[in-house]
């Protein structure tokens, strides 16, 4: 349903937010399918309602550098940036701080974090009354074009959204600028809504990141992987190992949804693997997760975390 905004609305998509739904949220560069990012099994439902096969990070959206500083360390270099460029369509990615809140999902188990703070009116109305920040790629299908219309957003997800807020037409029309900020050179990760010869005024240098690809965590030497062996499809564990089990199996060390809800597993993949990476296992034995839906995210990744 598309809403427009007004005080009642607000309360109606602040409420859709705190019980783990997915909202439609204008921003100035596309529209984003927003979650609270603190919320594991909300951060989990992006991934599972853009049919994403790989668990790319999130950029989370808060409405004022202090908001952000909770989750993320900000050197000179980001608070120069940040006063530049900010409200508006430039994320930076930034050291994460470790005992933040944030669900492990949103940075894909890095220990980075991205973030921006957006311009569009109705974004920036939302986070304050939100007070929380959220986590929200371009609200489109994997693989089909970013939405620049509510009606885009509509189209696409439909009634799987608590609601979709009323932005008009996206002024920006492209995705953000991405710098990351976690080396001593900055690196342009994708170019965007912030032309390249500004950047380069306040850093001086940048390097282009040099792949085919926007960098994503299974690209990225500081992704997280466990420092045990990492066995899948196993329907035991072996002496010394631990089980991280999935649906109704026995004897497990942990279980990442018992019901076999690929969402819950999803929600609680990298949570549990961290909890499972201890000295006292000699590995880490994972029961076979099926192949669809978020399972083919969550067996991507798990195949990493093995290789
Ligand atoms: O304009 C935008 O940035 C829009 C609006 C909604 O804010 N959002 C957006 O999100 O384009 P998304 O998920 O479609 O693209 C985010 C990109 C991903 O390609 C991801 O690889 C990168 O940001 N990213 C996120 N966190 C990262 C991290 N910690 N390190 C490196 N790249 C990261
Ligand atoms: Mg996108």
């Amino acid at each position: 349903m598309i809403i427009s905004i007004g005080p009642k609305e607000i309360s109606t998509a602040v409420a859709s937010l705190r019980n783990g739904q997915l909202i439609g949220l204008p921003t100035e560069t596309v529209y984003g399918l927003a979650a609270d990012a603190t919320q594991d099994k909300a951060v989990a439902s992006i991934f599972e309602a853009k049919g994403r096969p790989q668990f790319n990070p999130l950029i989370i959206h808060s409405q004022s550098v202090e908001g952000l500083s909770e989750y993320t360390e900000f050197d000179e270099r980001a608070h120069l940036l940040a006063e530049k460029f900010w409200p508006g369509p430039l994320t930076l990615v930034l050291p994460k701080k470790s005992d933040s809140d944030l669900s492990l999902l949103v940075s894909a188990g890095l220990d980075t974090v991205a973030v921006r703070i957006p311009q569009h009116p109705v974004a920036l109305k939302l986070l304050h009354a939100y007070g929380k920040p959220l986590a929200a790629p371009s609200a489109n299908i994997s693989g089909q074009v970013s939405p620049t219309t509510a009606q885009h957003v509509e189209d696409a997800f439909g009634n799987q959204l608590g609601c979709v807020l009323e932005g008009g037409s996206c002024q920006v029309g492209l995705e953000s600028t991405i710098v990351d900020l976690t080396t001593d050179k900055a690196v342009l990760l994708r170019p965007g809504g912030i032309p390249n010869e500004d950047l380069k005024a306040l850093l001086g240098d940048i390097h282009h990141y040099e792949g085919t690809e926007i960098r994503s965590p299974g690209m990225m030497k500081s992704h997280y992987a466990p420092g045990l062996p990492v066995r899948l499809n196993a329907l035991k564990a072996e002496s010394g190992e631990a089980l991280l089990g999935f649906g109704n199996v026995k004897n497990t060390t942990l279980n990442l949804s018992i019901s076999g809800n690929l969402v819950e597993a999803a929600s609680n993949l990298f949570s549990m693997l961290r909890q499972l990476d201890h000295p006292q296992h000699s590995g880490i034995a994972i029961s076979p997760i099926p192949h669809h839906g978020l399972g083919l995210a969550i067996n991507d990744r798990l195949l990493r975390a093995a290789y």
